[in-house]
């Protein structure tokens, strides 16, 4: 089916008779345009995450012109749209605060302009979530164009990967087993060009669930950053969306829950991060569909972890892309997806995925040699975490998969900052680590703190994994056994929040159980004394989160923009 140019959505600004669509054709001049160049022709909109502040994506200028190139040889428009920029490093208290603010931007940038179909241009982090949770309910036709991870890290002889060996190092300098020349040489080595960390960390997660869910081009969520298969991959990008606006396939006809459970299925299998879970379950939300913490758990127990990635394995994206992509990685797990849903490239996944082969085994595993027989992340449940936690159990110490152990308690995370080194807290490796007010209220935003750090008395003593409890997020380039996303969180008065130092809590990931030693009646007594604390934001855009926030296991997303509803089309006439 090809869509007549009097059906675009365009046309309403451009194609019909009268004084608004007069002053849009005269606009459109002054932009430099001839009326041949774009009368007719479904328009484009390229969304921009370029920004100074945002090394993963400085070469998205570039990029944008690649798309365009595609778009015009196709026979579109393209018109290029500038967009917050949420850097993981820089934007703070955490980048996570303001997904669901350019999830809102880039729906109603695609409403209220004449858009036809939109090319997305990101990839770190909460980027990938907030581009397409717009875009899912917007509802055009459009394509995903991952940022591409960066080059691999090198310090001497060692391959470092960003995040991950950053921690690693850290904590050695903390040990007193390298020197300040030793960092300052790692601070040169850790990031070598512009693209997104080139560990399965959460950019790298949210990529590949992106192609998962066949809103890209096949294999386009690993193309490193600064290759030149990256500026190919992004003007066929533009030359696709000019065909999925011709044909109207829309996101919603891309993005089923065959499609969610996909990506859960590839995400778990790569072993990636934990914050895909918060942000699948918010993006599945808006195309209409419950995707839940079980649906996670059930799939986890189906799918093995093959990628050798890490934190978890041993390799660099860079190695994964050589290795034959995700296209490739898909091809072994054809036994657990659904093969005959359409993608933005194929009308089936299955014809997607033909041919596909891997060219490193041990960077891809085989079906027979996994790193791991069940996916990489657990969901928990007890009386600590009545509506459940996770952990990424396969990127931490073996010895901690059932530990009880009595916990310390930190209020918050300046507290944990200031005291955790205290000898005074007798803090030994059987302990467990405690931290709330970290949530998605409290926190504000669910910061990454919740890879607690060990105290620098036991990391003197060789001890490198404890378990941690919080209602924190944590980096997808982070490790050890840290419990995650305990919902409801303490600010609202879960039971994290009647905690206290000394209490006994058991972690068993085998039987999926978070347990903390306290009866109910002790807890309904500590509850009973428990006030709520004061509210973090009293005005501007951090109170209309806190008043729209969801908790964790709904996938924190606005109240306002989770719920389906009728949003009329604009009158552009
Ligand atoms: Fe941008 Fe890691 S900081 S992807």
């Amino acid at each position: 089916m090809t869509v007549e140019a009097g059906s675009l959505r365009s046309h309403q600004w451009y194609g019909t008779e009268g004084l608004r669509t007069f002053s849009h054709r005269a606009r459109t001049r002054q932009l430099g345009y001839l009326p041949e160049e774009h009368l007719g022709k479904p328009v484009i909109a390229i969304l921009n995450t370029w920004s100074d502040i945002n090394p993963c994506h400085s070469h998205l200028r570039e990029r944008a012109q690649a798309v365009k190139r595609g778009v015009w040889q196709a026979g579109g428009f393209p018109l290029e749209f500038p967009v917050s920029t949420l850097s993981e490093t820089f934007q703070k208290p955490t980048p996570m605060l303001y997904r669901n603010l350019l999830s809102l931007e880039t729906e109603e940038l695609l409403r209220s302009y004449p858009v036809d179909g939109a090319v997305l241009l990101g990839g770190c982090d909460k980027t990938t979530p907030a581009l397409l949770m717009g875009a899912a309910s917007m509802d055009l036709p459009t394509v995903f164009v991952p940022a591409g991870p960066m080059l691999p890290g090198h310090w001497r002889q060692e391959i470092l990967g960003s995040g991950t060996d950053m921690w690693k190092y850290w904590d050695d300098h903390r040990a007193g087993l390298i020197g300040e020349r030793d960092m300052a040489e790692l601070q040169n080595g850790l990031a070598r060009s512009p693209g997104t960390c080139m560990t399965m960390g959460t950019a790298s997660t949210l990529t590949a669930a992106a192609e998962a869910l066949g809103v890209t081009l096949p294999g386009a969520s690993s193309v490193p950053a600064v290759d030149s298969g990256h500026e190919r991959m992004a003007a066929a990008s533009g030359r696709r969306i000019v065909g999925l606006v011709q044909e109207d396939l829309r996101l919603s006809r891309i993005l089923t829950m065959e499609a969610y459970e996909d990506a859960v299925a590839t995400v778990l299998a790569l072993g990636g991060s934990t914050n895909a879970v918060i942000h699948l379950i918010a993006m599945a939300g808006r195309s209409g569909l419950r995707l839940t913490l079980d649906d996670f758990d059930r799939i986890a127990r189906t799918v093995p972890v093959l990628a050798n990635l890490r934190p978890g394995g041993q390799y660099l994206m860079e190695d994964f892309h050589f290795a034959g992509g995700l296209p490739a990685f898909l091809a072994q797990l054809t036994d657990v997806l659904h093969l005959d849903r359409p993608t933005v490239a194929h009308a089936t996944l299955r014809e997607q995925l033909a041919g596909a082969e891997v060219h490193n085994a041990d960077v891809i595993r085989p079906r027979g040699k996994p790193l791991a027989d069940e996916g990489g992340l657990a969901v928990l449940r007890g009386n600590l975490c009545p509506d459940g936690a996770v952990v990424k159990h396969i990127a931490a110490d073996p010895e901690l998969l059932e530990h009880t152990g009595p916990a310390v308690v930190f209020d918050d995370y300046k507290e944990m900052q200031r005291t955790i080194n205290d000898p005074a807290l007798g803090i030994t490796a059987e302990h467990v680590l405690v931290l709330r007010g970290a949530g998605p209220l409290g926190g504000p935003g669910m910061p990454e703190y919740g890879m607690l750090p060990i105290p620098d008395h036991l990391l003197k003593q060789g001890v490198r994994d404890m378990v941690r409890i919080s209602d924190a997020r944590m980096s997808g380039t982070s490790y050890g056994m840290c419990v995650l996303h305990v919902a409801p969180e303490s600010h609202v008065g879960g039971p994290l929040a009647l905690v206290r130092s000394g209490d006994l809590i058991t972690l068993d990931v085998a039987a999926r159980s978070l347990h903390l030693h306290v009866d109910d009646e002790e807890l309904a007594r500590r509850r009973a004394a428990w006030s709520p604390p004061p509210a973090v934001y009293e005005r501007g855009y951090g109170a209309l989160y806190a008043e729209q926030i969801t908790q964790a296991d709904t996938g924190c997303d606005f109240a306002f923009l989770a719920r389906q509803g009728k949003v009329p089309e604009p009158y552009a006439g």
